[in-house]
């Protein structure tokens, strides 16, 4: 069967409710479209967990604090349903800007604590947007499982403590992080930089894995790590970082001593291009 294209709510409730009558499972992979072989993973990893697969493509303007970021954002609707007909997925839901926000909307989901450091801090309002989106879309589209990427380790903490909290019948399933042969993660803003700026994008990672390997020989002082991290920037002085951070894993609150698995998360600015990424490190203890 082919992947049918919807713009609106109803034909989205219609067909979940007409394939969950089949007795088919719902499985959703939420996007902002622009798609590549990291939201592929998810599609892939979603396919086979689902009977009726639902990818939304919608950039979300309410999680967008910088405008310019919103209206630079890459639209590429023809080549996304393409992709996603190519993985067998069911149903793309891509609604226009009035469907999802007919009003000015006056509820808004607001995740504390999971959502304050970090991305939370470097971009006010961004979760507050996201999980508002997420929810809309949970409830447009009553999936039994969703899938999300660790490449935005915070943003899944943020959705399962939302889902937690609110009571969400949607299962959170997490998808690991797709990276370029380099290690760069990929991501829809990588389109964004210039050959000279993609080369040196690696620094994020280059830092990340620096604090790991400090986290795995034994150091467990977080100030050292992160000076030890930081120091990778040094060799790239067109890069410049906005944070790096090492958090408990689920409530990705900041820790100062290392003393299980951690995330150690970071965002840099590479001309007017934001990049982030992170990994786990610390899973083997002593
Ligand atoms: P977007 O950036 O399009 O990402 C959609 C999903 O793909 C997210 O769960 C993200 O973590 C995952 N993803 C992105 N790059 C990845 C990579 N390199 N490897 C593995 N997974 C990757 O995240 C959003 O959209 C939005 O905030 C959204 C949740 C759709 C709400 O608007």
């Amino acid at each position: 069967m082919s992947t049918r294209l919807a713009h609106f709510i109803r034909e989205v409730r219609a067909e979940v409710a007409a394939a969950r009558a089949t007795g088919l499972s719902i499985g959703l992979v939420p996007t902002m479209g622009a798609l590549h072989a990291g939201h592929g993973r998810l599609i892939e990893q979603a396919r086979a967990g689902s009977g009726f697969l639902v990818v939304t493509i919608f950039v979300n303007p309410i999680q967008f604090n910088d405008p310019s970021d919103y209206s630079k954002y890459p639209k590429t609707l023809e080549h996304d349903l393409a992709f996603c007909a190519e993985r067998a997925v069911d149903f793309v839901f891509a609604p226009a800007l009035d469907e999802m926000y007919p009003r000015e909307p006056q509820t808004f989901v607001d995740v504390r604590g999971v959502a304050d450091e970090m991305e939370g801090r470097f971009r006010p309002g961004h979760f507050r947007g996201v999980a508002t989106v997420v929810a809309k879309l949970f409830n447009i589209v009553q999936a039994d499982r969703a899938w999300f990427g660790e490449k935005d380790a915070q943003q899944l903490a943020v959705i399962r403590r939302m889902v937690a909290d609110l009571d969400f019948a949607t299962e959170i399933i997490e998808a690991p992080t797709v990276r370029e042969p380099d290690g760069l993660a990929l991501s829809s803003r990588n389109q964004r930089l210039t050959p000279e700026q993609r080369r040196v994008s690696i620094a994020l990672y280059e830092a990340l894995n620096a604090a790991r390997a400090a986290i795995e020989s034994g150091e467990t002082s977080a100030a050292l790590i992160k000076e030890r991290a930081l120091q990778v920037f040094a060799n790239y002085p067109e890069v410049t970082p906005e944070y790096l951070e090492i958090a408990d894993p689920d409530g990705m609150t900041l820790v100062d001593a290392i003393s299980g698995p951690v995330r150690v998360a970071g965002a840099i600015r590479v001309g007017n291009t934001r990049l982030i990424d992170n990994v786990l490190a610390g899973r083997k203890q002593p």
